[in-house]
């Protein structure tokens, strides 16, 4: 590409990324006045202000919603953070993942910081979301157990980080069967039970997809597959279920300080791939904070949002991306060879960093 296209690409992209975000905070605007589910936040300007990371509701919500919100991937991190936020405004919660201890802990740490009243607001329900029997199993228990599911949180995820030359197709079908099956095998044995609610308190699903859904990201190229899909998949059934009583919220956040980076597997030049992925993943500016992200979920789902970038930066780049597809590869092509690490020559060395957890074992 000659290299005044690409200064007029980068251009244009910068001004359309700004107009983008004025148009989106008028729109929702105006949209201010649709029936929600949830409290909703009081100003059109609330979610610039969130978007950079100043907005603050979690205050506990003056009367308890009493929703049944099942969030999986609800042991730690962004899940954890989320099922804290849900929890404070008066809900049950049913928390999925594979580790039960991990589960325990997170329920414990709920009850100690008063985000429930009782242990009993908590189903913990240990599954392992790339088998579709057990997605199954942890629907039929949770609509059991509570008598309905109110809020699907898709949330459950790995991430595979390093070049393309060291990532085994093993990579891609792991990455692939957590951050998009995990998803559409909660939403496809949840839906005949979605569906059946009344429209004027509709069911909610959220996807936790992420920037990498919308921009390839280099050296997470099974991670950033699987979120295209999921962000597909998410924006799909917003459109397909909105007039049938079911909201879809798709949510894209940028890097978040979950502590997500300790349970990364990486390749290749092991070292240096963890190295800046952490260093991205722990730095304050670059990365926002999990409870700034965990609000603003909360409150996309009280407006009844079809799609959220979490930072400014992530919010930025997509629109950037949108506007100069080439100008943004050109970048991230460049940012690929003099920032990232060169991949080994062999592609035999990989790493597990992720803890054995455990399976089948029942819900308490
Ligand atoms: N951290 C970021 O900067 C960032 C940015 C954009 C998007 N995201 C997305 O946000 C979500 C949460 O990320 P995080 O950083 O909080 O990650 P995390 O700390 O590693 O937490 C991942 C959660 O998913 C669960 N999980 C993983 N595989 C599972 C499976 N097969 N079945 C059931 N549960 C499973 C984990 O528990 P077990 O291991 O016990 O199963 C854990 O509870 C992910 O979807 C991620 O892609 C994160």
């Amino acid at each position: 590409m000659k290299r005044t296209s690409l200064v007029l690409q980068m251009l244009a992209g910068v001004t359309a990324a700004g107009a983008a975000y004025l148009i989106d905070a008028q729109r929702r605007k105006s949209e201010s006045a649709q029936s929600v589910p949830f409290k909703r936040s009081s100003s059109a300007f609330s979610s610039f202000r969130s978007l950079f990371g100043t907005h603050d509701s979690s205050g506990s919500s003056p009367k308890p919603e009493n929703r049944v919100v099942l969030i999986t991937g609800g042991s730690r991190g962004l899940g954890f953070a989320i099922a804290e936020r849900f929890g404070r405004a008066g809900n049950r919660l049913i928390l999925a993942a594979r580790n039960f201890e991990e589960l325990v802990e997170a329920r414990n740490s709920l009850v100690k910081h008063r985000a429930v009243t009782s242990p009993d607001d908590v189903l913990l329900i240990p599954t392992d979301l790339t088998d579709a029997a057990q997605a199954s199993s942890l629907i039929e228990h949770a609509i059991q157990h509570f008598g309905r599911i109110d809020v699907l949180v898709n949330n459950a995820g790995i991430m595979e980080v390093g070049p393309v030359e060291d990532q085994p197709i093993e990579a891609y079908r792991r990455a692939m069967a957590t951050n998009f099956f995990s998803a559409l095998h909660t939403i496809h044995a949840a839906l005949p039970h979605l569906l059946q609610r009344d429209r004027r308190n509709p069911a909610v699903i959220v996807n936790i997809c992420s920037i990498g859904g919308k921009i390839a990201v280099p050296h997470m190229l099974p991670y950033t597959a699987s979120k295209f899909a999921l962000v597909g998949f998410s924006q799909g059934l917003h459109a397909e279920l909105r007039h049938k009583g079911v909201r879809v919220t798709t949510v894209c956040p940028g890097l978040m300080r979950t502590g997500g980076h300790h349970h990364a597997t990486f390749r290749g030049d092991q070292k240096r791939e963890a190295r800046w992925f952490n260093l991205a993943a722990t730095t304050p500016i670059v990365a926002t904070s999990v409870k700034n992200a965990a609000n603003q979920i909360y409150d996309a789902v009280a407006q009844g949002r079809a799609e959220i970038t979490i930072t400014p930066q992530a919010y930025l780049a997509a629109r950037f991306a949108g506007i100069a597809p080439e100008a943004t590869q050109r970048l991230a092509s460049l940012a690929n060879e003099f920032i990232l690490p060169a991949p080994l020559s062999s592609s035999t060395q990989t790493s597990e960093t992720k803890a054995p957890w455990a399976v089948e074992q029942p819900a308490v």
